[in-house]
């Protein structure tokens, strides 16, 4: 009998120095459930539930900041109560033998609650993305006009952390083509080869976490445009490090995708289109 040919999305995966025994990463899904900005003892669980022994996890948004909070009780990372609030978490979290990345808004605490690294928050029309974007950078500064220009405030963020905490623990989430909070820009794929080009190489960041353009929702329907996953092949290619494609991907667009080289894939496990938990995973349905 032929060999069944593994799921490549379940091969194994070395992404610097973490030994990912699996591609499928839970990514980072805002819950409002960190009450008073709090983490909560039932994220152990919550995280604990979407663990696999070399899976990679990303946290929910984390504000660093009072003012760097976008809705209610999402979980800070910017008082000591919080980081203590975080290390029973996380510790239940690599207990289970799981990679745990911290996503956060701007530069903060976020490795002394014991994640094993930061993702900074540059997507989806929040602070730094406002920056890089055409529709939402109107400053006639350093900080403006040019592609140049526009990236140099994340690049400054971007730079501060990975010196905090190195660039071998830092990923960075971009979308250039997403139009979340009227935050669009004219020339995406340019900005995207920019960032990955003349910010992320040269820093040598571990992974690239790119909201595709399948999250691209189409004027004349209103639905999602859901190209193919060659559509960000560009992007991978450009990109040095592990690339970590997010965005409308269900478990057959999934399996269609070409072979994940350097390539992880962040799907949203609260739809279940696809086995991001832990019981899935290891084949026992709870
Ligand atoms: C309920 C919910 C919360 C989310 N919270 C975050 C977040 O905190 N940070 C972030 O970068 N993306 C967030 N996202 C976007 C997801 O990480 C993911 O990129 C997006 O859902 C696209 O993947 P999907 O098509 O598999 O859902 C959220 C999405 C959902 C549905």
């Amino acid at each position: 009998m032929e060999p069944i040919p593994p799921t490549p999305l379940l091969t194994p995966y070395k992404m610097g120095q973490f030994n990912l025994s699996h591609r499928v990463v839970l990514p980072p899904l805002t819950r409002c459930r960190a009450y008073g900005n709090v983490p909560q003892p039932h994220m152990a669980r919550y995280y604990c539930q979407r663990a696999t022994p070399g899976g990679l996890l990303i946290t929910e948004a984390c504000a660093v900041s009072e003012t760097a909070r976008g809705y209610p009780d999402v979980p800070g990372l910017w008082t000591d109560e919080q980081v203590e609030a975080w290390k029973p978490i996380v510790d239940a979290v690599q207990a289970n033998g799981a990679v745990f990345f911290a996503q956060v808004w701007h530069t903060g605490r976020a490795t002394t609650a014991g994640f094993d690294g930061v993702e900074i928050h540059a997507a989806h029309g929040y602070l730094i993305d406002q920056f890089l974007k055409d529709s939402a950078n109107d400053r006639d500064d350093d900080y403006g006009g040019s592609l140049k220009n526009r990236c140099r405030f994340a690049t400054e963020v971007i730079t501060a952390v990975a010196g905090e905490v190195g660039a071998h623990r830092l990923g960075v989430r971009i979308s250039p083509f997403s139009d979340y909070m009227d935050c669009h820009d004219s020339d995406p794929e340019a900005l995207a080869l920019h960032v990955i080009r003349g910010v992320l190489n040269p820093l040598g960041v571990l992974y690239c976490h790119f909201v595709g353009p399948r999250m691209r929702v189409n004027p004349d329907d209103g639905k999602l445009a859901l190209q193919h996953m060659d559509m960000v092949l560009p992007f991978r290619r450009a990109f040095m490090g592990t690339f970590m494609v997010t965005g409308g991907y269900n478990q057959k667009a999934a399996q269609l995708s070409p072979t994940p080289m350097r390539t992880l894939l962040a799907m949203d496990g609260c739809s279940w289109r696809i086995p991001t938990c832990q019981s899935d995973l290891r084949g026992t349905p709870r």
